[in-house]
């Protein structure tokens, strides 16, 4: 079992650069499944929710080989339907794209239910809601979600419950190469969502108003290969944005795009940091003190969900009781526990966090308990001048290129260890 062993205390100096959005790449990489051809993505961060879906692609027929780090050419042009694998779909949560794409490729479509993170219920009715209106004919059974349809998806007019990002997305890619236009309605905002739709477009989609809460998607015949670079991932930038304030550093956070991350630089900023920004960076450098803050998360261009985590673990160094409020999922709370652990004085009122800073945090062993909170235990860690050991480290490399790497650069004490799996005694008898 491999773990993250910090010896905190150390302001955090120096420049970072960012890698590409893991939420950009996965509905990307999925929606290659559309060309009966080869694309070229730049930018793909290494990192194992994008290995599990290489495999999951290559298991139904994609040929993928990287040209140079973070370069893969994708040919999807032999892609079966319906063959991928249950055991790694159900490892990640972005494994659901396959479903549009499939949709949207062959006219039906078949994959086992998705995983991810779990904070709770993560339904995806919105998605069906979605394949429905355009003319599929959804069943869900044996652990599969299955798509049947006469002749392929028909555009339509769909109205979202909820703005979801994934549904948005996933919509928009059966929609891409359907009969007729479609128009999507209380849409995702997220950069993610734009960024799969300049690359659809780049492939000869005929997509419009994405990054609104209105797209339009006019079907085209078929889509050509091409080649496309990812944006930067907003949320691994926001991570090392607070961890810079948290350990009272200053840091230079480089390959940004500054308008995604304006939420969290204006919260930094209400916090007593500042926030300088580049073309394609931000140099965040901590204030004198962390003041207290609230926080709501909201969807983009609100304050990111996936940032309400690692902003608990700075709020727990501030002075005065900060609050946040967790308005999209209904509880991706589980790692409270861990930075309780860590001596955090946090109550918990349904969806929101009073958060009492002022004391010290103490070393712990802990875990990650899903991606955000394993960062959030790291930053914390990063704050304490003692020894924090951190298991269950995989589910911080589901989403983080070699975190320890660019930390250890900004002068964290920080390494991965492998320690051998306990051996569970069978019980004397
Ligand atoms: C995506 O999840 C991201 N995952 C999440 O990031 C992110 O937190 C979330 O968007 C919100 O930004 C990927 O992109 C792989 P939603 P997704 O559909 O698509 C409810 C990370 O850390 N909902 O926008 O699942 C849902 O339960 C991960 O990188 C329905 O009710 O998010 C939630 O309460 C964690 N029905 C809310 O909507 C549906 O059909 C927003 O979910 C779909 C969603």
């Amino acid at each position: 079992m491999d773990k993250i062993v910090i010896t905190g205390g150390n302001p955090l100096f120096g420049q970072v650069e960012i890698s590409g959005s893991k939420n950009a790449a996965l509905p990307i990489i999925y929606a290659t499944v559309l060309v009966k051809g080869k694309c070229v993505l730049e930018n793909i961060p290494d990192i194992s929710d994008i290995n599990c879906s290489f495999e999951i692609l290559r298991g139904v027929g994609a040929k993928i080989r990287m040209l140079s780090r973070g370069t893969y050419e994708i040919d999807c042009t032999d892609v079966v339907c319906g063959q991928s694998d249950y055991e790694l779909v159900r490892r990640i949560r972005g494994s659901y794209y396959l479903l549009g794409a499939e949709f949207g490729r062959f006219g039906r479509a078949r994959v086992g239910f998705p995983g991810g993170c779990n904070f709770g219920v993560r339904p995806i009715d919105q998605h069906i809601k979605g394949f429905e209106a355009l003319g599929g004919r959804v069943t869900t059974d044996g652990g599969y979600v299955e798509i049947e349809s006469d002749g392929g998806a028909v555009g339509s007019n769909i109205f979202f419950d909820l703005s979801s990002v994934g549904a948005t997305l996933n919509v928009m890619i059966a929609a891409a190469t359907a009969e007729g236009t479609t128009v999507i309605d209380n849409a995702a905002r997220e950069p993610h969502v734009v960024d799969c739709a300049n690359f659809l477009n780049t492939c000869g989609a005929r997509i419009s108003g994405a990054g609104s809460d209105v797209i339009k998607i006019k079907g085209v015949p078929e889509l050509h290969g091409c080649t496309y670079a990812i944006i930067p991932d907003m949320i691994e930038a926001g991570s090392f944005m607070v961890a810079a304030v948290a350990t009272r550093g200053s840091v230079k956070i480089t390959n940004v795009i500054p308008k995604h991350l304006e939420s969290v630089s204006a919260k930094l900023i209400e916090t007593g940091a500042t926030v300088e920004e580049f073309d394609d960076a931000v140099m965040v450098t901590a204030g004198k003190t962390v003041k207290r803050t609230s926080v709501k998360t909201l969807p983009y261009p609100g304050f990111p969900t996936d940032m309400h985590p690692q902003m608990a673990a700075l709020l727990c160094t501030a002075e005065g009781t900060s609050y946040i409020n967790e308005s999209i999922f209904e509880n991706r709370f589980r790692y409270v526990e861990e930075l309780r652990r860590m001596g955090a004085r946090i109550k918990a009122d349904g969806r929101v966090l009073a958060i009492e800073g002022g004391t010290p945090l103490t070393p712990a062993p802990v875990i990650a308990t899903d991606l955000r909170g394993g960062v959030a235990v790291m930053i914390a860690a990063l704050t304490i001048p003692g020894v924090t050991e951190i298991s269950e480290i995989q589910l911080i490399e589901r989403g983080y290129d070699n975190i320890c790497g660019k930390l250890r650069a900004l002068g964290a004490n920080i390494k991965k260890i492998s320690v051998p799996d306990e051996i569970v005694l069978p019980q004397a008898k």
